[in-house]
Order: structure tokens, then C-alpha cells, then sequence
């Protein structure tokens, strides 16, 4: 357990992936003390040189090959689209970099095996940017868990929602992902986390109605009922066809039922409301920034992954659990396919 927030020394870092969230990485990299940006790397020109403008890099790149050939760079975060992982992962661990992963780890097994067998072989960290566990609720929960004051988990219930603005507006990729891997696998790294075992058996529902009208190859919604090794249970939901005049981006619900406990974790109530005379408004809980700062669980994830490679610790987060992850996501998308159950 480190004493201080921040690990000596300085990690060298490049960031490909300039988008809504590669921009976040970008941000915390510039903030925190132990780590700079020297590099950032977005086919969309304009915005690889606007972020590097404002943060410092010295280098702003339509090519992500060039950034993972500059040697001073150590780590690297990627935040390219769900279905883009595996080739720059894997190169950027060829390359000796430490690889910060946004989840999810890839949309196949084959893919995520690839990128284990890369940090196998390369001996640097790869750490799957499932950031919800430095939640408050989720890791007090995991706490609470760990000193047995809930007795064993059970049960999980979890429903991860977006409004349509998400898949129609807000990613121009939508067609190339699936919800088990945008929505369901944060809460499904959660529940294997706090049950500490895999899936067993996964059965998965999926129906196309809205999206497929607009011209969108992705299901509207998953059911997926996940039975675990240790007998445990999640059940799943998420959509994302939500209206857009709903006042949150995202709904949310959670529910551990453990021997001698109960937890509810409901991460969407009205923390912040603003009313003027013409308006009204939620203030989200994603992302925020404060006095100029970025706060909350994005940034402690990331600053995590610094401070793992500045002190050589295994990150919280591995490529191993990505690959377990990745397994019960895929499993829940052919089972929604077959109408089968999987076993694993
Ligand atoms: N951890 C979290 O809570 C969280 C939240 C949101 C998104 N994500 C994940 O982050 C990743 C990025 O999502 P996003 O919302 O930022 O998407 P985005 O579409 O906003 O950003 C993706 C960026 O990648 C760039 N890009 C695409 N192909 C490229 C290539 N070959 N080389 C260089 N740049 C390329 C695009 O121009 C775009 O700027 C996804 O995997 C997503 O699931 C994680």
C-alpha cells in the first residue's frame, strides 16, 4: 500500500486515441504530477492538435505506428474504438511501452488472447481501463466485502443503460460494438470481482427493433443470466435506446444480495441540479472537473496505472481479467445469436 497518492519518478506517456475518452487520459496525464505527455495520436487530425496544444505534447500525430516508435515514451493509453484494440495493443507491447487499455479488453476472444500472449511475452503491464471500481460505492462495497460484514455475495442485479444519443450521435462506431462490451461489461467486471470466480453458464436475450430502423447492425437491448463457478448469479440488462429527453446520458442500477447483507448502488440520483429561469439541468457524475481539475474515479483509475508502473506493481485491473471478461461477453453475444445457453 503506497503512503502517498503519487509513486516516484516520471512515466513518459503517449496517448492514442484523441475521442471523448482519450481526451480524459489526456487530461489526468497532463494534471498529475509523475506523469507528461509527450505524444498524442488521432486519425482525426484537428483533434490530435488541439489536445496537444493544450496539454503540452510535444509530438501530435495522425499515426499511432509513429508515436509507439518514440522511445522516450513508456506507457501508453488506447482509447480507439471497441473493435480497435487488439493491433495497437499488441504492437505497443512489441514496442516495450505499458499499455492502459480502455475497456472493453476487445469484441472477440481470439482478440484479447492475442493481446495476453503480447504482454506475456514483452513483460510490461497491461492494466483494462474497467474504471468503475474506483467508484466510491463500488469500492466500498468490495471493502465491506472483503471484511465479511456482508457475508458471501449472491446475487447481482445490474442494469447499465445509455439514451439513443449514444449510438446514433455520440459514437460514429456503434454498429461495430455490442452492448456486452460498451455497457454490460463494467458491471459484469463489478459482480466478478466481488463474487472472485468466472462465469459457468451464460444465457443471453437480444432483440433489434429501433437501431435496426435507423440503419444500425446492433441490438437495442441484452438480458444475459450469468451463472458463476461458486453458484453465484447476475443477471445483466442494458439497452441503449433510451429517449433523448431523458435527463441523464446513462440510467444505472445495482444490487448485491450477499448471506447477511444487502447493497444498493444507484450512481444516477440527482447529485447536482441547476435550475435557472429558462432552464433545468442534472450535472452528471461521470466526469468533472473542478477548480480546472479533473475529480473522481477516471482519474484515480489512470493514476493507478502510473503509479503500478512506477513502482513495478501488478495493476488492480490485468490482461488476464480482461481475457476472463472477454469470454462471458462473447458467450452472452452467441447465446443471444443461438438462443442457446453457453457453457464455459
Ligand atoms: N472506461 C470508461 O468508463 C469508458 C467510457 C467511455 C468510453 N470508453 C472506451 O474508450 C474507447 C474510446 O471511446 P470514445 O468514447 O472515446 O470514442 P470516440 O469515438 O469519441 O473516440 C475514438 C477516437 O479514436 C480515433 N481513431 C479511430 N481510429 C483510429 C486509428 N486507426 N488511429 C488513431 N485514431 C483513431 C477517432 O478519430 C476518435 O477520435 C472505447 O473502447 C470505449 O468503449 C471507456
Amino acid at each position: 500500500m503506497m503512503r502517498h497518492a503519487y509513486a516516484d519518478g516520471h512515466l513518459r506517456y503517449g496517448v492514442v486515441g484523441c475521442g471523448i475518452q482519450g481526451e480524459k487520459h489526456v487530461q489526468v496525464i497532463d494534471l498529475i504530477p509523475n506523469a507528461a505527455v509527450v505524444a498524442v495520436a488521432d486519425v482525426n487530425e484537428d483533434r490530435a492538435r488541439m489536445l496537444g496544444l493544450r496539454h503540452g505534447a510535444k509530438h501530435a500525430l495522425t499515426d499511432w505506428q509513429e508515436l509507439l516508435a518514440i522511445d522516450e515514451i513508456e506507457a501508453v493509453s488506447i482509447a480507439l474504438p471497441d473493435h480497435l484494440h487488439r493491433e495497437v495493443t499488441v504492437a505497443a507491447l512489441e514496442a516495450g511501452k505499458h499499455v492502459l487499455l480502455e475497456k472493453p479488453m476487445a469484441t472477440s476472444v481470439e482478440d484479447a488472447e492475442a493481446m495476453l500472449a503480447a504482454q506475456k511475452a514483452s513483460g510490461r503491464k497491461l492494466m483494462i481501463n474497467w474504471s468503475n471500481r474506483w467508484m466510491f460505492g463500488f469500492a466500498k462495497t468490495k471493502e465491506r466485502l472483503d471484511a465479511g460484514a456482508l457475508g458471501d455475495p449472491l446475487y447481482v442485479y445490474a442494469r447499465l443503460n445509455n439514451t439513443l444519443y449514444v449510438p446514433t450521435q455520440m459514437l460514429s462506431w456503434s454498429a461495430s460494438t455490442q452492448l456486452p462490451f460498451w455497457l454490460i461489461c463494467h458491471r459484469y467486471d463489478i459482480a466478478r470481482w466481488y463474487f472472485g470466480c468466472e462465469a459457468k453458464r451464460v444465457y443471453a436475450v437480444a432483440r433489434s427493433t429501433v437501431l435496426k430502423e435507423l440503419g444500425l447492425d446492433t441490438p437495442d437491448f441484452y438480458c444475459a443470466t450469468v451463472e458463476f463457478e461458486d453458484g453465484q448469479v447476475g443477471n445483466f440488462e442494458s439497452c441503449w435506446i433510451l429517449p433523448e429527453s431523458m435527463p441523464y446520458l446513462v440510467d444505472s442500477k445495482f444490487q448485491l444480495i450477499c448471506s447477511r447483507g444487502y447493497v444498493n448502488i444507484d450512481p444516477t440520483p440527482p447529485v447536482h441540479q441547476v435550475a435557472t429561469e429558462d432552464s433545468y439541468a442534472h450535472e452528471g457524475f461521470l466526469f468533472g472537473n473542478v477548480m480546472g481539475q479533473p475529480v473522481g474515479f477516471v482519474r484515480n483509475a489512470i493514476e493507478h496505472f502510473v503509479n503500478c508502473c512506477l513502482t513495478d506493481r501488478e495493476p488492480l485491473i490485468t490482461g488476464e481479467d480482461g481475457l476472463h471478461i472477454t469470454r462471458a461477453l462473447a458467450a452472452m453475444v452467441e447465446s443471444a445469436q443461438t438462443g442457446e445457453p453457453v457453457e464455459l
